[in-house]
């Protein structure tokens, strides 16, 4: 561990700023913007770039090695979704180190994986899991413990254990949900957290910026929490599993005339893309509709009371 006032152009009391204002590692600094760093330590750019610099050298955050790439993706860690044909298409379950995103309509069962998810990840490795604990990040009022202690008793688990070991927060603003993910850092740090869910990850942002006029300032900020949640995923090895609605697309005559919510922001931040449709005899399928390594393949799953099943 190398400590703030180890780098160059930190001094005692520049690092003091730059810990009351959360910067309380070398990595947040390597990743951080000079513009950032220049309001929260009160500093100016030449600094504030000098700072970052080092930091990234200490943190060692340039070029690597393919063969080095390879070894650390070698330990990524993947949560079962119960559906074996639904881990298959996405690469053996929901990985750590990324961000997935899972669209479709209402009812098409976004929130089931989740809450499936954040029992999955408390299961030993040989089943599924990560032995690690969840934070459920909800913005709609959709969390519901008892779904959660239901599918618990299904897998023969003890409610309560599972229970304790998510953390929960209701969002109500853009703001506060970003401030929820940050937080999530915290907890993931002291508490052995491998998952973080946002559900939704896109519904406050369209309430609160509504309309033409506030699509760019949307986009953008959209833009800023995906790049957080990827930080959040690479730098502590945490599965982070996003929500995403569908709208309508009036210009569309032929194929489907729905897209996901926040467009190809959206589309080219996100690690793996699922989208989730509602087909016959209660049960739904899965399209892995953008992954960097995997071909776009389909899975059949069902919403039973157990959870999330083949
Ligand atoms: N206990 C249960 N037993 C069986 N099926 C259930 C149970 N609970 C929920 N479901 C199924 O899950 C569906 C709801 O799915 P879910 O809440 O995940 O939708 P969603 O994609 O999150 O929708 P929204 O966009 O409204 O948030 C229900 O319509 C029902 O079919
Ligand atoms: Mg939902």
């Amino acid at each position: 561990m190398v400590e703030l006032e180890e780098l160059e152009g930190v001094g005692p009391a520049i690092a003091e700023k730059l810990r009351a204002s959360g910067f309380d590692s070398v990595e947040s600094l390597a990743v951080a913007t000079s513009g950032d760093l220049m309001e929260a330590a009160e500093i100016g750019m030449r600094v504030a770039m000098k700072v970052i610099n080092s930091a990234r050298d200490a943190a060692k955050m340039g070029y690597e090695k393919a063969l080095e790439v390879l070894e650390r993706r070698k330990h990524l860690g993947h949560i079962s979704t119960q559906s074996e044909a639904l881990n298959k298409v996405i690469g053996g379950g929901v990985e750590t180190q990324g961000v997935t995103e899972v669209y479709g309509e209402f009812g098409s069962g976004k929130s089931q994986i989740a809450h499936q998810l954040c029992v999955s990840v408390q299961l030993p490795v040989e089943q599924g899991g990560l032995e690690g604990k969840a934070v459920y990040i909800d913005t709609e009022n959709t969390f519901r413990p008892e779904r959660i202690s239901q599918m618990a008793t299904a897998l023969g688990i003890d409610p309560q254990k599972i229970l304790d070991g998510i953390y929960v927060a209701r969002a109500h603003t853009t703001d506060h949900q970003m401030l929820l993910a940050e937080k999530a850092v915290e907890i993931a740090k002291s508490d052995g957290v491998k998952l973080v869910v946002i559900d939704s990850l896109t519904a406050l942002f369209r309430t609160e910026y509504c309309g033409r006029g506030a699509l760019a300032e949307r986009q953008q900020k959209l833009g800023r929490h995906i790049a957080e949640l990827h930080k959040l995923a690479e730098m502590n090895d945490i599965a982070v599993f996003v929500t995403n609605q569908v709208q309508a697309r009036p210009d569309v005559f032929f194929g489907d005339p729905t897209r996901p919510v926040g467009g190809h922001v959206l589309g080219h931040a996100v690690t793996a893309r699922v989208y989730l449709r509602k087909s016959k005899a209660n049960t739904r399928t899965a399209h892995l509709v953008d992954h960097p390594g995997l071909p776009p393949e389909s899975a059949t799953f069902q919403i039973s009371e157990a959870g999330v099943r083949d």
